[in-house]
C-alpha cells in the first residue's frame, strides 16, 4: 500500500496545481484541504545550519549555498522512499518528466526558479518552488525550507526584508498543522535563537516543535550543550536532537554526504559529554523521529483529511455539472483528472483506515 507520508504529498501536489481551479478566488475545498495537511517547516536564523540539516536529511548536496539569504522561495521537498538498489532522482513540479540523476543540476535548477519570479536581485517570494527526491536512502517525509530569519537588512534589499521574511515563515508556522523544526546553532546562547524566539510565541506548548540543535562541534572548548539537549533550557514536548553538519571546510573539501552521516555517528558514540544520548542524537535518527511522528499526525487526522476530500469532490462535481458534461478539454479534462485522483485518494485512505 502507498505509505500515507507519499499519499498525502500527492495531494499536496494536485491542491497546488488545482488551488484556484475555481476562478482563482482560491476560497475552495482544495485550499481548506491544503490548509488541513500536515507539514514540516524549517525555521531558523540565517546560517543555523537550516540547509545543511535539509541535506543530511536526504544524504544529498544539492541546496544553493552561500552568504545572505540564499534560500528566497519556499522549497517544498518531497522524500519518497524507494526500494534498495534503485537509482537516486529528483524531479520538480515545474519541469514535469524531466529526471534529474546529477544532483548539480538540481542546485542549478532551484537557483534559475528562484530568480525566474524574483530577478536576479535579493528579492524574496512566497511562491513555493515543489522538488521531489526518489531514493532508498531516504524516509518518507516532506519538509518545506524557507528563507533564514534575519535581524538586518544587507546591501541591495530593500528595508522591508526583515518582516518580509518574518512574516512569510508565520503564514507556515501559524498553521497549527505546522510541524515547526526549529534549529538553533549550538555555539550562539539559546536565549538569542531567532527559531525558539518565533517557535515559543505561535506554539508555547512545544507540541508541534522540534528543537534542533547544531554545530555541537563548534562550542568552546569545555562547555557542552547539556542544558538545552535534556531540556532544562528550553522545554518542548519533544526530545531536542543535536546535529553535527559538515563544516564549510568540509564542504570544500567536497566531503560526501554519506560520509558526514558517519562522522557524525562517530561524533556522537565517542563523544564524553552526549555518549549517554547517542542513539537519540544525529541527522539520521532526527529524520526517523520526523517520519514516525508526521505519519501518526497524519493518521490522526484521515477523517478530517476525509471529509474535506469528499467536500473537493462535491465542489468538482458541481462545477462539472455547471460547465455541462461530457466536458472534452482544458479544465474540464483536467476537472475530470482530479476527480478521479479524489476519488482514488479517499479509496486508499479508507483502506488505511481499517
Ligand atoms: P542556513 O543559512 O541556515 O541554511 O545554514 P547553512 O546550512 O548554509 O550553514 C551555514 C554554515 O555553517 C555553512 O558554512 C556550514 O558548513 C556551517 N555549518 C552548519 N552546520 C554546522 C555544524 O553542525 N558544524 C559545523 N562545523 N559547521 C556547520
Ligand atoms: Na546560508
Ligand atoms: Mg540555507
Amino acid at each position: 500500500m502507498e505509505s500515507l507520508i507519499g499519499l498525502v504529498n500527492r495531494i499536496q501536489r494536485a491542491c497546488t496545481v488545482l488551488g484556484d481551479y475555481g476562478g482563482g478566488t482560491g476560497d475552495n475545498a482544495f485550499n481548506s484541504l491544503w490548509e488541513a495537511l500536515p507539514t514540516v517547516a524549517v525555521v531558523g536564523g540565517q546560517s543555523s545550519g537550516k540547509s545543511s540539516v535539509l541535506e543530511s536529511i536526504v544524504g544529498r548536496d544539492f541546496l544553493p549555498r552561500g552568504s545572505g539569504i540564499v534560500t528566497r522561495r519556499p522549497l517544498v521537498l518531497q522524500l519518497h522512499k524507494t526500494e534498495e538498489g534503485t537509482e537516486e532522482y529528483a524531479e520538480f513540479l515545474h519541469l514535469p518528466k524531466k529526471k534529474f540523476i546529477d544532483f548539480a543540476l538540481v542546485r542549478q535548477e532551484i537557483q534559475d526558479e528562484t530568480d525566474r519570479i524574483t530577478g536576479k536581485s535579493k528579492q524574496i517570494s512566497p511562491v513555493p518552488i515543489h522538488l521531489s527526491i526518489f531514493s532508498p536512502n531516504v524516509v518518507n517525509l516532506t519538509l518545506i525550507d524557507l528563507p533564514g530569519l534575519t535581524k538586518v537588512a544587507v546591501e541591495g534589499q530593500p528595508e522591508s526584508i526583515v518582516e518580509d521574511i518574518e512574516s512569510m515563515v508565520r503564514t507556515y508556522v501559524d498553521k497549527p498543522n505546522c510541524i515547526i523544526l526549529a534549529i538553533s546553532p549550538a555555539n550562539q546562547d539559546i536565549a538569542t535563537s531567532d527559531a525558539i524566539k518565533l517557535a515559543k510565541e505561535v506554539d508555547p506548548t512545544g507540541e508541534r516543535t522540534f528543537g534542533v540543535l547544531t554545530k555541537l562541534d563548534l562550542m568552546d572548548k569545555g562547555t557542552n550543550a547539556l542544558e538545552v539537549l535534556e531540556g532544562r533550557s528550553y522545554r518542548l514536548q519533544h526530545p531536542w536532537v543535536g546535529i553535527v553538519n559538515r563544516s564549510q571546510a568540509d564542504i570544500n573539501k567536497n566531503i560526501d554526504m554519506m560520509l558526514a552521516r558517519r562522522k557524525e555517528r562517530e561524533y556522537f558514540d565517542t563523544s564524553p559529554d552526549y555518549g549517554h544520548l547517542a542513539s537519540k542524537m544525529g541527522s539520521e535518527y532526527l529524520a526517523k523521529l520526523l517520519s514516525k511522528h508526521l505519519e501518526s499526525v497524519i493518521r490522526s487526522r484521515i477523517p478530517s483529511i476525509l471529509s474535506l476530500i469528499n467536500k473537493s469532490i462535491e465542489e468538482l462535481e458541481r462545477e462539472l455539472d455547471r460547465m455541462g458534461r461530457p466536458v472534452a478539454v482544458d479544465a474540464g479534462a483536467q476537472l475530470y483528472t482530479i476527480l478521479e485522483m479524489c476519488r482514488a485518494f479517499d479509496k486508499i485512505f479508507k483502506e488505511h483506515l481499517d
